[in-house]
């Protein structure tokens, strides 16, 4: 019998892809087991009791894994596993991407979100920002090459670090669909833009070039007129545009893109951020959601307004400043590594220049603490002496890192974030001063929006309060529970500032609690970057800034309580003004000019001792 061939499948080379990935290695792979088992089962081994493998067999099948091959298995460690999260994760990594790329090059950032549903399933997402676009060489590795960026080994704030983010966007784009991604770029010095188009040869983690064209290009944003319609495009003569074609869902509400760069605006508040979804409509003839999911379903265009996040000040964050690793910060794997890599001539001067917060002083008192030579060449230290180093650095007493690597968004700037998209009667923030955990700088930052019950649908009076999540500025939406920023909220006893608390739970009540952590690394407890690790030090800074932002509600709550309850007693009393008056002016037998007169003296008094009480 003949084999139907995929026509998905092509096969050159030597190489079988399937939509796009490099399927191989698995042929290989059957190829390999059934000679292992033909072996076994050769006359030589025909005595052998059981079908165990041997050495030289298993080394057969022993081999180098590519980081690409390993997060393409694993892709929920990169948020990748589910359709709906899948669409927000790659959302999410492309407008990171254009936020820090702004912030670093000191432009007030514009970005724009289309996410277009091309058939039930099937989705077009496209971020296009102002940013400083990116030389045509790097393209390639930066979209298709997975571990490639500019922040992982730099200790300063941003919100990308691990250089994996929009490159498994890309590839998850690439395994679910076959297509490219898809970039359009342009920087301020070209007279013309790139297209190129890219694909990631998983076995080798390397880009595949599809496309590499020269381009008249200039990123384009777009906002609606008040009757829907979409008005003329603002241009910007620099930026990226990333475009990948993926398979994913599409639902509002708390896990959605909506809510994603809702909260992005409220910790931006100097982002100018346009939005729109076009959802497509199930076909009428097609009732399965499989049959669906074939047919392309767009809507006209002209039928989806673009939403604009305004932006609520024109100025750029303050730029954080790079930084060396603090002593008290390495491990001492890491401290041979670094003594190995130094340029430095002698162990004082590494110890002085590779670390932050080392000076010629303190540099000799390590090495006499650790019983070394000064002069002593470092690469030498590093095969000998390293652990004595290592816990000599423990012992000194050293100035904490410096924080100008920290770029928090300021009191002022959360509140305005606040009040710009959540609608509520008491807003204050706090920023405490940075702090350390494991040698590295982090400063947390706590907001609060009270709602006065039932103003804000979304702030429900008897409902959990709704807890906003920020690292370096950027939306945590899943994994809530897992989080240090909920243990500290749950921790804190909100009873204390006048808010209902079941025990062991959130606070009750018409309020939302924004949290944020800006640190040089972020310790997230996985690759997804969903949730901040239970590091003491980090829950006890949430705390004290969570409890002063309580304190001040307690303060506005009793103030508003107070209001409540004296015009409570202000109506009561006047509804039976009348009467008493009528009593007066029958006992003491008063006309009616002296009823009038009555009535105004004891409203004017009421009045006088109402206000004295506010
Ligand atoms: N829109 C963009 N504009 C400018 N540079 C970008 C943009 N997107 C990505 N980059 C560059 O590509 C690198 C890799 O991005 P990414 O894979 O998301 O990793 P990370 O953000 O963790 O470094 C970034 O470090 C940045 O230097
Ligand atoms: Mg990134």
């Amino acid at each position: 019998m003949r084999r139907k061939v995929n026509p998905e499948q092509v096969r050159h080379c030597g190489r079988v892809e399937a939509f796009g990935v490099d399927i191989s290695f698995f042929k290989r792979n059957i190829q390999m087991k059934r000679k292992i088992m033909k072996n076994r089962k050769s006359p030589e081994n025909k005595n052998a009791k059981e079908n165990f493998a041997t050495a030289e067999s298993m080394a057969s099948s022993q081999r180098e894994i590519s980081v690409s091959e390993f997060f393409l298995k694993n892709r929920h460690l990169l948020g990748f596993d589910n359709p709906r999260k899948a669409l927000l994760t790659a959302v999410k990594e492309a407008v990171d991407n254009s936020l820090d790329a702004c912030d670093e090059a000191g432009i007030l950032p514009e970005i724009s979100v289309e996410i277009n549903q091309i058939a039930a399933k099937r989705f077009i997402v496209s971020i296009t920002d102002n940013g400083p676009g990116i030389v045509r060489n790097q393209i390639p590795k930066i979209f298709a090459k997975l571990l490639y960026g500019s922040k992982f080994h730099r200790l300063r704030m941003s919100r990308g670090q691990q250089g994996i983010g929009i490159s498994a966007a890309g590839m998850y784009g690439q395994l679910t669909t076959g297509k490219p991604t898809i970039i359009k770029s342009k920087i301020k010095n070209s007279k013309t833009g790139h297209h190129i188009e890219v694909q990631i040869d998983t076995r080798q983690n390397k880009p595949v070039i599809l496309k590499d064209q020269e381009v008249a290009w200039l990123p384009e944003f777009f906002i609606s007129s008040p009757d829907g319609k979409t008005g003329p495009a603002a241009t910007s003569n620099h930026g990226t545009c990333v475009t990948i074609e993926m398979e994913a869902a599409y639902a509002r509400g708390k896990l959605s893109v909506d809510e994603y760069l809702k909260q992005c605006a409220i910790v931006n508040p100097h982002l100018q951020l346009h939005y729109r979804i076009i959802a497509a409509e199930p076909a009428p003839d097609k009732t399965s959601a499989e049959d669906a999911g074939k047919e392309p379903l767009a809507k006209p265009q002209g039928e989806n307004p673009w939403i604009t996040f305004e932006r609520a000040t024109q100025k750029t964050p303050v730029q954080p400043f790079e930084i060396k690793p603090h002593p008290h910060g390495v491990e001492l794997g890491m401290l041979i590594q670094m003594l190995k890599d130094t340029p430095a001539k002698t162990v004082k001067a590494a110890l002085q220049h590779d670390f932050s917060r080392v000076s010629d002083r303190v540099a000799k008192e390590i090495c006499e603490r650790a019983g070394l030579n000064p002069k002593e060449r470092p690469t030498q230290i590093a095969h000998r002496e390293s652990e004595a180093l290592f816990k000599a650095i423990g012992e000194t007493k050293l100035m904490r890192p410096p924080t100008d690597c920290l770029s928090p968004i300021g009191e002022k700037e959360i509140i305005a974030g606040l009040e710009k998209e959540i609608k509520g009667d008491f807003y204050t923030a706090v920023t405490r001063d940075p702090e350390v955990y494991r040698g590295n700088p982090f400063q947390i930052e706590a907001g609060i929006a009270y709602a006065k019950p039932g103003e804000n649908i979304d702030l429900g009076a008897e409902e959990p309060v709704r807890v906003l999540r920020f690292a370096n500025k950027v939306p945590l939406l899943y994994m809530a529970g897992a989080c240090a920023i909920n243990k500290a909220v749950v921790g804190i006893n909100w009873k204390s500032y006048h808010l209902s608390q079941p025990s062991g739970s959130l606070p009750v009540g018409p309020m939302a609690i924004l949290v944020h952590i800006a640190s040089v690394w972020v310790p997230f407890t996985s690759e997804s970057k969903e949730a901040i690790a239970h590091y003491p030090e980090i829950i006890r800074e949430i705390t004290f800034a969570l409890q002063e932002c309580g304190r001040r509600l307690s303060v506005y709550l009793s103030r508003r309580r107070r209001l409540a309850e004296l015009e409570r007693k202000k109506n009561y009393i006047e509804l039976y003004l009348p009467h008493l008056a009528l009593g007066l002016k029958q006992i003491l037998k008063f006309d009616d000019r002296q009823e009038k007169a009555v009535i105004n003296k004891l409203h004017r008094m009421l009045e006088r001792t109402h206000l004295e009480q506010t």
